[in-house]
Order: structure tokens, then sequence, then C-alpha cells
């Protein structure tokens, strides 16, 4: 599935954002690659505040202030997407590229009856589409992400609909128009982590058959392990590490990678949630000189407190670190 010849569908390139504070500008993402290839599924992890949906919203161009997008690129299809107009963007957005967010409330009007908003989804974008037409897509859509008596269901209010049935409703909502690339936030409501794996069970065969590219941002790195082909690994607003699943799962370069795997008890399995590493995650006014991660890392050598690891690209693997666990030959 994954190849490295192909042009990328999506490619991020150094991007940085950041929040004005009181204290200072607060890097919420400094310097993110990222490399998506059309149909591809890859699973974006990391612990709370690393950065995820804020790389999220920067590439769909939602950030406001007091955040600021203040470099990078985010090619989508080859074209700059920092360079296009607001309007350009809302073209774009729910059409070509949807983003399913971690609060569905983002994507739901609680005021509107499912069928408005899914109608609107497809007219603002498609206004050639009859409203039979649309109809008929919109049943489709919530047929195929599971969702039982859908001509009915269209009726509903978002209240109506359980939590795990809300997020369905969402990926329909972002799948009416055949976008090319999915970004999946999971929502913070602790939802069942079955049903979550669940969910992306569905989203994988629907992207399959579509040939959609999916970003699934998760704390679960089981239903990555299972469903993904390629991981990131997020830490303080960097990847970490990213590369084939089973490559990086097997033998991880970077050692919080590697605590992110140690922490989770047992075999990794569909459900199973990352715990906390030992160590708090930087703030502002203790944000380390060197690598992020080397207060917490048991291999840390002196360089990694004042100089920052470049990122390491070998073959289809990537990594930042100056003491990775495995030798990866940058000239593979
Ligand atoms: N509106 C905002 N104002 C100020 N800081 C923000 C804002 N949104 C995010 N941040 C900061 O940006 C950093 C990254 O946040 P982000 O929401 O991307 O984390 P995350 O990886 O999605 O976490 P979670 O797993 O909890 O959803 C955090 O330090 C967060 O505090
Ligand atoms: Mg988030």
């Amino acid at each position: 599935m994954t190849t490295t010849t192909t042009t990328p569908l999506l490619e991020v390139r150094g991007l940085h954002t950041v929040f004005h504070t009181e204290e200072g500008a607060w890097p919420a993402v400094s310097g993110v690659d990222l490399s998506i290839q059309p149909g591809e599924i890859v699973g974006l992890v990391g612990e709370s505040g690393s950065g995820k949906s804020v790389t999220g919203f920067s590439i769909f161009g939602l950030i406001d202030p007091p955040g600021e997008v203040i470099a990078g690129e985010v090619l989508f299809q080859g074209q700059d997407l920092r360079s296009l107009t607001e309007e350009q963007m809302r073209r774009l957005r729910g059409n070509r590229i949807a983003m399913i967010f971690q609060d569905p409330l983002m994507t739901l009007n609680p005021v509107l009856r499912i069928e408005e908003q899914m109608l609107e989804a497809i007219q603002t974008h498609h206004p050639e589409v009859s409203r039979a037409a649309a109809l008929q897509r919109c049943v489709q859509a919530l047929e195929m992400v599971g969702i039982p008596a859908p001509a009915s269901r269209l009726r509903n209010f978002p209240h109506e609909f359980s939590g795990g049935m809300r997020q369905r409703v969402a990926i329909a909502i972002a799948m009416l128009n055949q976008p090319a690339l999915i970004i999946c936030d999971e929502p913070t409501t602790a939802l069942d982590v079955t049903i979550q794996g669940q969910i992306l069970y569905r989203m994988q065969e629907i992207c399959r058959t579509h040939g959609t590219a999916l970003v699934w941002i998760t704390h679960d790195l089981g239903v990555i392990a299972e469903l993904a082909d390629k991981v990131a690994v997020m830490y303080a607003g960097k990847i970490v590490e990213s590369g084939p699943v089973a490559q990086v799962l097997d033998a991880p370069a970077h050692p919080y990678t590697r605590g992110l795997l140690d922490s989770l008890p047992g075999a990794i399995q569909p459900g199973e949630r990352l715990r906390q590493i030992s160590g708090m995650a930087p703030t502002l006014s203790n944000r380390p000189a060197g690598c992020a991660f080397a207060p917490r890392c048991s291999r840390a050598l002196p360089q990694c407190a004042t100089a920052e690891p470049d990122r390491t690209v070998a073959g289809g693997r990537t990594y930042r670190c100056f003491a990775p666990l495995v030798a990866l030959d940058p000239a593979a």
C-alpha cells in the first residue's frame, strides 16, 4: 500500500504554529514534517498537549488569534494551502479535504436536523446536484458509517444520537463529497474504546474502497497498530518518529515511542490506550534547550540537553534523536 515514490497527496514541511500568550509565544507545533500518499492511513499519536489537533487545524487553515501559523508549507496535491485565500480554502474544506473534529459540535449544528446539515454540505459545493439526488447521497453516507434506518434518522437532531453515533454522523458528513483526504480527531468525550475501534475499522473500509487518505489522531496505539499504514509520533510539537506501522512498532528508533509501547499493558490490543510515561511534558517556562524529551529520557546523552536533534530520514522512516534505539541507514 505505502510507497515513497508516488507524489504525496499532502506534504507538510516545517510547519510552525504558535499561540501568543502574556508569557510569550507558545510553540504548539514546532517544525512538523508529514507526507501522506493517496489512500494512505496514517495514525498520529502522542500525549495530550503534544500538538496533534493544532497540526490538524493548521493544515486546514483554521488557526485563529491568539494562534498563528508562522512558518511552513502545506502542499495539498502540490498546491500550498497557506497561499490560498479564505474563500479558496472554503471551497476545498468539506469538499476535497475534510476534518472530523475532536469536538463534534464544531461540525454539527445542535439546532438543525441532520438532513439540513447534510444537504447543505453537498449543495454548498455542488449546487448542480438535485435535492432528490443529494438526499439519496445522504442516506447512502449514513448507511456507509453503519447508522441503522438512515432515511428516518435524517430527521433527527444531533442530541438524539449517542456519542458514538454522533461521531459516525460527523464522519458521514465528511465523506459526502468524497474528499481525497480526511483528518479525524478522536473525540475528547471518553467514548468506549471498542466503539472507537469499530469506527476506525469502518473508516478504514470506506477509505480503502474510495482511495481516501486518512489521518487518524488518537491516543490509542493499539488501533493504529492494527489499522494504519503509517504512524507518526508527536512529542512537544514535533514528530519525533514516523514510518510504516509494523517497522516502527516492532523496532522503534525513538525512546519516546519505546516508552509509549512499554506503557501499554502486555501486547498491544485494539482498545488499549497510552499510559503516562514518568515525568512531565515541557511547559513554556521550562522548555529544555535541547531535545524536549531529554529530561524524561533514560538514554539522554550530554548533548541532548543542549542541542536539538535534526530529523534523520532513513528509507520510509524518520526520527529525531541523538541516541536512537536502532541503527537506521540514512542512505537507505
Ligand atoms: N486556543 C489555544 N490557546 C492557547 N494554547 C493553545 C490553544 N489550543 C492549543 N493550545 C496549546 O497548544 C498545544 C497543543 O495542543 P493540542 O490541542 O494540539 O494538543 P493535542 O495533542 O491535540 O492534545 P489532546 O490529545 O489532549 O487533544 C498545547 O500546549 C495547548 O495548550
Ligand atoms: Mg487534540
